[in-house]
């Protein structure tokens, strides 16, 4: 998935704690800016399983030609969910994310046809509405990320009948945001503005970085896709 690394767990363990300490986003963006150049080496000691299992997830779902279908992949980071995407046989992608270091990174991938920063939460996507065949956020929907208040706005995004997927992260310091966020998801449904077509529950997500977050008997924490349809009458 990434490159190979030099760096050890601990090192990896230091930077991480700095990911979801609750500080404003400016703060957690320029943290990414310095994290960029080595994230991928980093989110593979990690065994960081996220762009593989979603972009599996959305692959499936889809009928038709996967090299049609429009992605906008929101909090792309380095580019790690379209290079997934790819070898399962998308090729139009479209990026945003709030970090310009991470913007650099995945520009050099040459995946992606367009890329913007954006501030997710604080700002509108800079999208039309109904735009997209399909819309990832994928590890950056958690406490101290990005908040669940962009959820109505990736909707708006994706096309009546496109596909929106989403993960979380299921460890402890996190199940006050999951929760939150299951919520948010069911009174969409509620409201008819989406269907759920699958939820997957992931026991190894990615190594934990603290004792409190390693789960009873585990060294790993766990997480969860989420695949959601637009319905096909919204009005946006
Ligand atoms: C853990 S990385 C995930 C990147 C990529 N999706 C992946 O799975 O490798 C989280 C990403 O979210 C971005 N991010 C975090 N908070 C953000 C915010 N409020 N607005 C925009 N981007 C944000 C960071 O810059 C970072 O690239």
């Amino acid at each position: 998935m990434a490159a190979s690394s030099s760096r050890s767990f601990a090192e990896v363990q230091r930077r991480v704690s700095g990911v979801h300490r609750g500080t404003d986003p400016e703060q957690q963006l320029r943290f990414y800016d310095g994290w960029a150049p080595e994230y991928e080496q980093d989110v593979t000691i990690l065994h960081y399983q996220a762009p593989r299992l979603a972009a599996s997830c959305l692959a499936s779902a889809i009928q038709g030609p996967l090299a049609d279908a429009l992605v906008l992949d929101v909090a792309c980071g380095t580019g790690l969910v379209a290079q997934e995407l790819q070898a399962k046989g998308f090729c139009r992608f479209h990026g945003l994310d709030g970090s310009q270091g991470m913007l650099e990174s995945a520009r050099r991938k040459g995946l992606y046809q367009e890329l913007k920063q954006c501030v997710l939460g604080q700002e509108a996507l800079p999208a039309s509405s109904g735009f997209y065949d399909a819309v990832l956020i994928v590890g950056a929907l958690s406490e101290g990320q990005v908040p669940t208040s962009v959820v109505p706005e990736l909707l708006r995004v994706a096309k009546p009948g496109g596909f929106l997927c989403l993960t979380t992260r299921s460890n402890r310091s996190n199940l006050r945001y999951k929760s939150q966020m299951q919520q948010l998801l069911d009174d969409l449904e509620q409201r008819g503005l989406w269907e759920k077509v699958k939820v997957q529950e992931v026991e190894r997500w990615e190594r934990a970085t603290s004792e409190q977050e390693a789960m009873e008997g585990s060294d790993y924490i766990s997480g969860v896709v989420y695949l959601y349809r637009k319905a096909q009458t919204v009005g946006f």
